[in-house]
C-alpha cells in the first residue's frame, strides 16, 4: 500500500513532465519552467505586469516565445499577418473576450464564433466607414466638442487637468457617434462628467481575471463584495436607445432598422460596448500624446505641427502630412492597447515564424513589442513623427503599425478615432501652446488595465498658452 502511494504519484508525475517535453511547444525559445507551468504569466497577470513581462521576454528571446504550456507570443511582421489576417479576418479570438458581454448579451467584441461575427459586423460596419464619418454633420459635431474642450481649458489656463477634459470629449464624441442628437455633453454638464468619472476611473483587471481563471471563486466572492458596475452609463445608454429619431448617422439609427434581426437587449449591449470601447482608447491616447507634445523636447514638434495648421486652416484634416504623423507616432510610443490580442490556432495547427504551433494554442502579438522593432522603427523610444514622412520603409512601417490590431476584427472605430484626435489637435495647436504645469505631480507611465491602458495616476495638469494670430 506505502509502495502504490509513493508510486502513483511519481508515475502521474512522470507522465506529466513527458507529455509537456513531448509537446511542439516544448521546442520553441523561453524559459524552460514556461513548458510546465502559466502560473509565472498568471502572476505578471494579475500584477499587471504582463506586457512589460513579455516584451522583456521578447527582448532576451526573440520573436517567438512560449509564453506557458499552451500560449506563445509572437514578435514579427509575418506572424502578426498570418494570425490577424489570414483568410481576412484571421484566427478567432480566445475566450477571454466572452467576458465583455454587456447586459448579459454578446456584442460584436465578445463574439469569437466567426459567422456570428461577420452577421453583427454587416449590420454595424458602415456606421464607422470613413465615408459616413466624414459627413459634415459628423464633423461638425465633433468641432463643437473641440471647441467645447478648448474652452474649458483656456477657462482654467495656468493648470488644467487634460485627463479629465479628454476623457469627456471622447465619451461626448462617442456618445454623439451612437445616438446624436442624444449623446452626453460632459464637457458642460456635471451630471454627465459623472459618466466620465464611473466608467473612466473604475479599476477592472483583478475583477476579470478572477472571473476568467477562477468562475467559482469569482462568484463565491460576489455574494460578500457587490461587483463594481456602472449604474450611471447602464441607464444613460438603456434611455437613449428608446429615443425614436436618432440622427442617420448614429449607430442607433442602424441598430433600430434592423431590430427585427436581433435579439432584445443587443442594441443597447453594443452600444454600451462602442461607449466603453471609445472612451478610455481615445481619452487616454489623447492624454500621452498631449503630455508628449508639452514636454520641453517637443516644443519644436508642436512649433512645426502649428505652422503646417495655421498655413492651411482651410484643408480637410486627413489632407494635413505632419498632423497624420503627430498623431501615428504618438499611438506608435503609446498605443492605448498595448498589450496582446489573444487568438486560437485553428485546426491541424499552423507553422509560424518557421514553428509548428499545435492547434487550440493561444497565440498572440502586442503592439507594445512590434512597435519598438529597431530595424523598422530606429531609436523605437524617441517620439519623433518625421519618421512616418521618410519614403524609406514606409511600407514596412505601415506594416508594423498595430495600435488598432489588424483584419477584420480589428478596431470598427478606427477612423471615428483618428478624426476625434485630429480634430482636437487641430482645435488646439492652432491656437495654443501647452507645456507641463509646474502643479503635474502624477506619473504618466502606463498603467495596465483588463484591456487599455491609461497613465498610472489619471492626471495630466498641462498651462495653455494662447498665442497670437
Ligand atoms: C485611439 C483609439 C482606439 C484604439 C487604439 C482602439 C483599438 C482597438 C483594438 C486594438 C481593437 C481590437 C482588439 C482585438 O483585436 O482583440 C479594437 C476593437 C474595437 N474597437 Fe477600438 N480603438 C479605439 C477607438 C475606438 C472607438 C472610438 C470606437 C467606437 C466608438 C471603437 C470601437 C471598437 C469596437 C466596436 C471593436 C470591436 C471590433 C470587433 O470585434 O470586430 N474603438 N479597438
Amino acid at each position: 500500500m506505502f509502495i502504490l502511494t509513493l508510486v502513483v504519484p511519481i508515475l502521474v508525475f512522470g507522465l506529466f513532465v513527458f507529455k509537456r517535453l513531448e509537446s511542439p511547444l516544448a521546442r520553441l525559445p523561453g524559459p524552460r519552467y514556461t513548458t510546465f507551468t502559466a502560473l509565472w504569466l498568471k502572476f505578471k497577470e494579475f500584477s499587471r505586469q504582463r506586457r512589460a513581462y513579455i516584451h522583456t521576454l521578447h527582448t532576451f528571446y526573440g520573436p517567438v516565445v512560449r509564453l506557458g504550456p499552451h500560449e506563445v507570443s509572437f514578435a514579427s511582421g509575418a506572424a502578426m499577418k498570418e494570425i490577424y489576417t489570414s483568410g481576412g479576418g484571421g484566427y478567432d479570438r480566445s475566450e477571454l473576450y466572452e467576458m465583455f458581454k454587456q447586459f448579459g448579451t454578446r456584442t460584436l467584441f465578445s463574439m469569437p464564433p466567426k459567422a456570428q461575427h461577420s452577421q453583427r459586423k454587416r449590420i454595424v460596419a458602415d456606421r464607422y466607414a470613413n465615408t459616413n464619418v466624414m459627413k459634415p454633420e459628423v464633423l461638425d459635431g465633433l468641432k463643437r466638442k473641440a471647441a467645447d474642450f478648448l474652452a474649458n481649458c483656456v477657462r482654467q489656463k495656468e493648470c488644467v487637468d487634460v485627463y479629465v477634459e479628454l476623457h469627456c470629449y471622447a465619451l461626448d464624441g462617442a456618445s454623439q457617434h451612437l445616438f446624436a442628437p442624444y449623446g452626453t455633453n460632459s464637457l458642460n454638464d456635471a451630471q454627465d462628467r459623472a459618466i466620465m468619472r464611473e466608467l473612466s476611473y473604475h479599476d477592472s483587471l483583478q475583477q476579470y481575471l478572477f472571473k476568467y481563471y477562477l468562475p467559482a471563486v469569482s462568484a463565491l466572492l460576489a455574494t460578500f463584495s457587490r461587483p463594481k458596475f456602472v449604474p450611471l452609463a447602464n441607464n444613460f445608454v438603456l434611455d437613449a436607445c428608446e429615443k425614436r429619431d436618432p440622427a442617420q448617422t448614429s449607430l442607433l439609427a442602424k441598430l433600430q432598422s434592423k431590430a427585427a434581426d436581433l435579439e432584445a437587449l443587443s442594441a443597447p449591449a453594443e452600444c454600451m460596448d462602442h461607449l466603453a470601447a471609445g472612451i478610455d482608447t481615445t481619452g487616454d491616447g489623447l492624454c500621452f500624446l498631449m503630455h508628449q507634445l508639452s514636454l520641453p523636447e517637443s516644443l519644436a514638434v508642436q512649433e512645426k505641427l502649428r505652422r503646417e495648421l495655421v498655413e492651411n486652416p482651410d484643408a480637410p484634416f486627413e489632407q494635413l502630412p505632419y498632423l497624420e504623423a503627430v498623431v501615428k507616432e504618438a499611438l506608435r510610443c503609446f498605443p492605448p492597447i498595448p498589450m496582446s490580442f489573444p487568438r486560437v490556432v485553428p485546426r491541424g495547427g499552423r507553422t509560424l515564424d518557421g514553428f509548428f504551433v499545435p492547434e487550440d494554442t493561444i497565440v498572440s502579438c502586442q503592439p507594445w513589442t512590434l512597435h519598438k522593432n529597431e530595424t523598422v522603427f530606429p531609436e523605437p523610444l524617441v517620439y519623433r513623427p518625421e519618421r512616418w514622412l521618410e519614403a524609406e520603409e514606409e511600407r514596412e512601417r505601415e506594416r508594423m503599425f498595430f495600435a488598432f490590431s489588424q483584419g477584420s476584427r480589428g478596431c470598427l472605430g478606427r477612423h471615428l478615432a483618428i478624426a476625434e484626435m485630429k480634430i482636437l489637435l487641430r482645435e488646439v495647436y492652432s491656437k495654443c501652446r501647452t507645456t507641463i504645469s509646474s502643479e503635474h505631480k502624477g506619473s504618466m507611465d502606463l498603467s495596465d488595465q483588463i484591456i487599455s491602458s491609461r497613465p498610472k495616476d489619471q492626471t495630466c495638469k498641462l498651462v495653455f498658452e494662447v498665442l497670437q494670430e
